[in-house]
């Protein structure tokens, strides 16, 4: 029998999972009553903040997400805590400038992070070197996660050049973040037997179960020698989320690669998400369509997420007839642009800008704002040129950056600071209102009426009017 190597388990059901399936709209509340539980579980980490959670938690849950963050780590006393961190952008939607990016580390690892999952869409390292450096500064582990894609330039020699340089950046494990579930069972043999001959540090594997072989992926990365997988439990897996907890737990049982966990603890809570499941399904919040198998997402090679958009944009535009089109268009696009993985935001701005270019009956007859920033090296560096003509088209004579384009941002932190102080009641604050300005504001002011409701209920009982 070969040697024991029990592969090791992060569960998203707090955080990819529903953020996958229902929108990013479990509570806190809906999460608290079973952290003791889970806790016992012996996950490798627990991935519970980050991504979508975060503007989800202030925009329609109207919850204050650092609160989350603390009660979680309150509950979860033996369990690590894992957030995603979109390099950069932290989890906004442009680049910030380094001081946030710093402050936002330092809080996130003070108020209970452990392992925070650090990636860039376009893979440019030079956008994850601030994030990673402050999470090492803070003593938390810093992961950094290569968004996997298919395509010319995406070479095993590619992945391997790229492994070495995140070890060699001082990162403590390396994820293989898969978004689309592109990653077939065979490849990742080769693809994760490679990188261990390349790399001493853990890799972990990051699939989606959307295109529907993510279970077997998982089966032959474990065999190559994969350290941490990804996985949802059981009424939060599948279709667009993860493969199954209890499902990998059990497929390894008795092999050298037993994870050990307890199959009666996991049904316990399986026990506990299935309610939500069924209430998520009974409200529609959790469409039955996301949870089986998109094979388009295998024929085409893009994200399920991104063909929904682009069927909606071609409604609107009555251009329904061009969805074939704009399919063959959309990797055009992306050759012009150099090749980037599509993941937020390079998949929406490869998306419309296709869409555009069959709308128009001219290629870049129009180009986004934000194609013109890509041309424009404002993203960062992606991995084939620009084609040159189109860039020539798009920007015209203005001279594309080279620099690492946070180098151009001058610190923000003060200034935001300023902006919002008349709302601060914690440092945290700022950091939100950093993020998501506008929908901060309206958290604030939501969460300083509730606390005048409150302040008004203490004096009408100290009053004597209280009802009783
Ligand atoms: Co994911």
């Amino acid at each position: 029998m070969a040697e024991k190597k029990p592969i090791k388990i992060t569960e998203t059901v707090l955080r990819d999972a529903h953020q996958s399936l229902i929108a990013t709209r479990m509570t806190t509340e809906q999460m608290l009553p079973i952290v003791d539980k889970m806790d016992k579980v012996g996950y490798h980490s627990v991935e519970c903040w980050g991504g979508a959670t975060f503007d989800a938690s202030l925009r329609f849950l109207k919850e204050d997400p650092w609160e989350r963050l603390r009660k979680l780590r309150d509950g979860f006393k033996n369990t690590k805590l894992q957030m995603l961190f979109r390099g950069q952008n932290i989890l906004g939607y442009r680049h910030y400038a380094d001081d946030v990016v710093e402050y936002f580390v330092q809080k996130s690892i003070a108020n209970g992070i452990d392992i925070i999952r650090i990636f860039d869409c376009l893979n440019d390292m030079r956008n994850l070197e601030c994030a990673v450096n402050a999470a090492k500064k803070e003593k938390g582990h810093a992961q950094i996660a290569l968004s996997y894609t298919l395509g010319d330039a995406y070479t095993l020699e590619y992945w391997k050049d790229i492994a070495k340089k995140i070890e060699d950046m001082g990162a403590d494990s390396i994820c293989f973040k898969d978004m689309a579930g592109l990653l077939v069972p065979y490849q990742a043999t080769e693809l994760i037997s490679t990188l261990k001959e390349t790399v001493h540090i853990p890799i972990q594997l990051h699939t989606h179960y959307t295109s529907g072989v993510a279970s077997m992926t998982y089966l032959k990365a474990v065999e190559a020698g994969v350290d941490v997988i990804d996985t949802a439990m059981s009424p939060f897996a599948m279709g667009t989320s993860q493969p199954a907890t209890e499902v990998m737990v059990e497929t390894f049982k008795g092999t050298p690669y037993d994870s050990g966990l307890d199959q009666n603890l996991l049904a316990e809570i399986a026990d506990y998400f299935r309610p939500i499941q069924e209430e998520a399904l009974a409200t529609g919040l959790l469409n039955p369509k996301v949870m089986g198998v998109n094979i388009k997402t295998l024929l085409y090679q893009v994200p399920g997420g991104m063909l929904s958009n682009m069927v909606s944009q071609l409604k609107e535009q009555n251009a329904s007839d061009k969805y074939y089109d704009v399919l063959e268009e959309i990797p055009k696009v992306r050759k012009d642009l150099g090749e980037p993985p599509l993941v937020t935001p390079s998949s929406q701005i490869v998306g419309t800008q296709a869409v555009l270019n069959v709308v128009m009956g001219e290629r870049y007859k129009m180009a986004t704002k934000e194609t013109k920033a890509v041309l424009s090296g404002e993203y960062g560096q992606t991995v084939k040129p620009f084609d040159e003509e189109i860039q020539k088209k798009v920007i015209g004579d203005k001279e594309p950056i080279t620099c690492r384009p946070a180098d151009l941002i001058e610190n923000e932190l003060d200034k935001i600071r300023q902006e919002c102080s008349e709302w601060i009641e914690q440092d945290e604050d700022v950091l939100s209102y950093a993020l998501f300005p506008q929908v901060a504001t309206e958290f604030f002011k939501y969460r300083n009426a509730q606390k005048n409701k409150v302040d008004q209920n203490v004096a009408d009982t100290e009053n004597g009017s209280y009802p009783v």
